[in-house]
């Protein structure tokens, strides 16, 4: 193990008991100590799933990337295991980027990621360029592969960015030998996603452009993703510098989902829709695994490149996933749901039916920062339409985030501008939404600081950080004319 590594794992664990007294996330995972950003290496292997994570220890922000590493039995419930990958060696000495990891038939774990290093360029200047490297090992321990980088700007098209290469997404095809896709733009940014090959997962060719931008949704397309779902073929990218468009896609850096058919023979992705993946404020770089039970998991990380300096530097630590979610097409349509395993954390049922209300309205014992909460909402009568209703949460005298619905527009806008947020970053976003005559469900969870919202049994999904003092956890309901509301909550113990 280099010094570079036996470092880093020190360090993490001398840190992590300094600040024991931290609140973090309950079910959420979150940095060990100092930095994360994108899941890497999702997969289920010697029976536990294992989530690595990009990973600055020494502070809680970005900086050399180091692979962080956890283990979990039912993807809520996390226990760190040291760093996988530090940034010590000449083909990834400014950082171990993102990548995604497989069994191989021998047992071993295979992990692929990519290795950012420096090069010196005619003119004098040094640039880092991206190349995909592996690493092997026991599900605790990897070691980087000989024969790395195994895929370099050689093995490029002609119109490939060697500066912009990265995020290897593998997966076995039907006839046992491995692909990959990964991350790549052509000179002038413009994002396209490439397909690479391999008899053993260590020996690499280029095959093609699966698919290029063409200018479409932003820039260089990062984190790609691809499987077949319920008959359809998807391609999950987070393409960054997004111009907005509608209310499908904001500014900056985006999650779509691109879905369509695939011809594994001919290698031939055909689109047909796409869309967005979360309409709220913090996700970004998602990674789906299958898992043994066959479900489509996916993770993000719950945070945006864009308002990430909401925190304060002294911060121990930054930045948390996403809740997982279960993913299924329905009519063409990506719907994702929170894992089926958050319900055994479900505690303290608490339940109202038929509640009509107009003004504010409180109900005891609903209240919590770690909760699972349903609410369904609608008019009284067709005749009486509401103008909006308005969850707020995480509140107290002075703060609170809200959620609100105004059945007319058919948008949903979640908003922590009261959060205690001092920074001018976005704070807001709004959903269109199918809100059948003013009819709605909003399933809502709470972790300390973060909520997502799966709208409609999960049609759309809005997630956003907010890192309000804990001890603001009131809950209340505003209407704007009359509503009815059924409202089920649970406490989500650990
Ligand atoms: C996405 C990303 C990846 C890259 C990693 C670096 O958030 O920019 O493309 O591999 O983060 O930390």
């Amino acid at each position: 193990m280099s010094q570079t590594l036996r470092d880093a794992r020190k360090y993490e664990e001398i840190t992590e008991k300094r600040n024991e007294n931290e609140e973090k996330p309950a079910f959420h995972l979150s940095a060990r100590v100092g930095w994360m950003n994108d899941p890497n290496g999702f997969s289920f292997y010697d029976g536990k799933y294992h989530l690595f994570y990009q990973y600055h220890p020494y502070n809680s922000h970005w900086g050399p990337m180091h692979w962080g590493h956890a283990v979990s039995e039912d993807l809520l419930h996390w226990t760190y295991l040291p760093a996988a990958l530090a940034p010590d060696t000449v083909y990834d000495e400014a950082g171990c980027f993102s990548g995604s990891a497989l069994t191989l038939p021998d047992g071993r774990h295979l992990l692929m990621y990519t290795g950012v290093c420096k090069e010196h360029q005619s003119d004098g200047r040094i640039c880092d360029i991206q190349a995909q490297c592996i690493a092997i090992g026991d599900g605790r321990d990897y070691e980087k592969y000989k024969g790395n980088p195994v895929l370099t700007q050689k093995d490029l098209p002609d119109n490939g960015s060697k500066y912009d290469f990265r995020d290897p997404k593998m997966w076995i095809a039907s006839d046992g030998t491995y692909r990959c896709v990964a991350g790549n733009c052509t000179p002038d940014r413009d994002g396209q996603i490439l397909l690479f090959s391999s008899p053993d997962g260590m020996n690499w060719k280029y095959d093609k452009i699966l698919i290029a931008n063409n200018g479409r949704f932003g820039t260089m397309w990062e984190c790609p993703d691809f499987f077949s779902l319920d008959g359809k073929q998807l391609l999950i990218v987070s393409p960054m510098d997004m111009l907005p468009h509608g209310l499908e896609y904001h500014n900056g850096n985006g999650t779509l989902c691109l879905i369509g058919s695939y011809d594994e023979k001919e290698e031939v992705f055909t689109e047909e829709k796409d869309q967005a993946v979360d309409y709220g404020i913090d996700f970004y770089a998602p990674q789906t695994i299958l898992s043994p039970d066959g479900r489509r998991i996916m993770i993000g990380w719950m945070q945006n490149w864009d308002t990430c300096n909401l925190h304060s530097p002294e911060k121990a630590w930054f930045g948390q996933m996403s809740l997982p979610r279960e993913l299924s097409v329905v009519n063409g349509r990506l719907i994702q749901k929170p894992v089926r395993e958050l319900n055994n954390l479900h505690g303290g049922e608490v339940r109202y039916e038929n509640v009509t209300f107009s003004g504010i309205k409180m109900l005891e014992k609903v209240e919590g920062r770690k909760i699972d909460m349903e609410v369904s909402v609608r008019p009284i009568d067709e005749e009486n339409m509401y103008q909006k209703f308005m969850i707020r949460f995480a509140q107290n005298d002075t703060y609170h985030t809200s959620v609100s619905f105004r059945p007319r527009e058919s948008i949903v806008k979640v908003d922590r501008k009261f959060s205690g947020t001092r920074r001018a970053v976005i704070h807001q976003r709004r959903s269109r939404v199918n809100g059948k005559n003013g009819e709605i469900k909003l399933r809502i969870i709470l972790d300390t600081f973060s909520v997502e919202i799966f709208i409609n049994d999960g049609e759309h999904v809005m997630s956003a950080t907010m890192y309000t003092d804990t001890s603001a956890d009131a809950i209340s309901f505003l209407a704007d004319g009359i509503v009815t509301m059924d409202v089920v909550k649970y406490e989500l113990l650990m």
